[in-house]
């Protein structure tokens, strides 16, 4: 029995879950749910393409449930402990104290204390995970609860190094890493020629050259093509990675003139307006959205001649916070009559920019 503990958008992440056990054929049978984490079974593949998820934290292997569990661990001479479920330090340090008992057993072990009570994974990986070990403590409403050791951490070191060492950035306008890979996982599609039709300075044709897709990607800024094939340079080279990228300086309402390939996805960031200076009222927010809603129409025409039949499309729509608090997220009946079929829709929120991300996972009919 496994657990997955989820970022900081853990709807997205469950979505995303559920798309990459499909995606990659996964036997995997969900036992319990509660929004931060998962319960499932699955064979021990889980553990070689866990890496793979952007919204993930951790993959826990479950030793057990109550106290009865603790006498199961195994030894380590510096472990540390996360709880998750409640955030009840006085728990946490009696747990660590327990585990401390058991280990030292077998031989002389430390409790390290993270500055927070949740060991996340770069302190971990800092103390030398996986020699350095985690115990997880899942906590249910009921009072009872499941121990167990975690066995994969999603690097974010490596995610952060896709974003800040790359020779051409771009902070405001560009995609965190991690989302990208959380998208090329909503689109479920394993293999195949995968596009981004405003790939800036190439942050999802990055995640597609990482994955040995067949990566395209277009923007109609030439001086955005030119960074991101620096980019593409830098991560082939960084990642020793023998597969590369095809980019084009491309009107995204044009696309056929460009390609003659036909994609299995796309997956994309479009223009998404000017930056807001402050949060827009209702009435503006509906006005931004049908202004925009008039480049997107013809660039899904567009991408309707590129794309296969059945094909996904994973693309980030804006939503707008506004002055009251709420989200307006407009409703776009105009996607399923160019035969695009809606099968997901999740928001994602950047206070940074004020910019709520409508994700929209769809199907091309055809
Ligand atoms: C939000 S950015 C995408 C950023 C990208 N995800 C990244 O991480 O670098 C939007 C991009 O759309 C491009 N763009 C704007 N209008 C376009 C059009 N009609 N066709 C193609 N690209 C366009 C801009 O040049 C810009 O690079």
């Amino acid at each position: 029995m496994y657990a997955v503990v989820f970022g900081k958008n853990p709807r997205l992440s469950e979505a995303e879950f559920y798309s990459f056990i499909k995606r990659f054929g996964l036997k995997v049978r969900v036992l319990e749910t509660n929004g931060d984490w998962l319960l499932f079974d699955s064979d021990a593949r889980i553990e070689r393409y866990f890496h793979w998820l952007g919204g993930a934290l951790k993959l826990v292997k479950v030793l057990g449930e109550g106290e009865e569990a603790l006498r199961g661990v195994e030894y380590s001479r510096l472990f540390t402990v996360s709880l998750y479920g409640k955030d009840d330090w006085r728990l946490w340090r009696r747990f660590g104290s327990e585990i401390k008992r058991e280990l030292k057993k077998e031989g002389p072990s430390k409790f390290f204390k993270p500055a927070r009570v949740y060991a996340m994974p770069a302190e971990l990986i800092l103390k030398g995970f996986p020699g350095v070990k985690d115990f997880d403590f899942f906590l249910r409403e009921d009072g009872t609860f499941l121990i167990g050791e975690t066995v994969g951490v999603t690097d974010p070191f490596e995610l952060k190094k896709l974003d800040v060492e790359r020779p051409r950035q771009r902070p405001i306008l560009s995609i965190p890493p991690r989302l990208a890979r959380t998208m090329v996982n909503l689109t479920e599609v394993k293999k195949g020629n995968f596009l981004d039709p405003f790939c800036g300075i190439g942050t999802i044709v990055q995640e597609f050259v990482l994955q040995g897709l067949g990566a395209y990607g277009s923007d109609s800024d030439e001086a955005a093509i030119k960074n991101a094939k620096e980019n593409i340079r830098w991560l082939r080279k960084e990642f020793r990675l023998k597969n590369s990228a095809r980019l084009e300086v491309c009107d995204a309402r044009r696309l056929k003139r460009c390609f003659r390939t036909r994609f299995d996805a796309i997956v994309s960031e479009p223009y998404l307006g000017r930056p807001l200076k402050r949060n827009p009222g209702r009435g503006e927010a509906i006005k931004l959205a049908n202004e925009l809603d008039r480049f997107y129409y013809p660039v899904f025409e567009s991408i309707s001649n590129v794309l296969k039949r059945n094909g996904r499309v994973v693309f980030v729509f804006p939503a707008f916070k506004l002055g009251s608090g709420s989200v307006y997220r407009k409703d776009r009946g105009w996607l399923r009559r160019l035969g695009f079929e809606i099968t997901g829709k999740y928001l994602d929120f950047e206070p940074r920019h004020r910019l709520v991300r409508d994700i929209h996972v769809l199907r091309y009919r055809g």
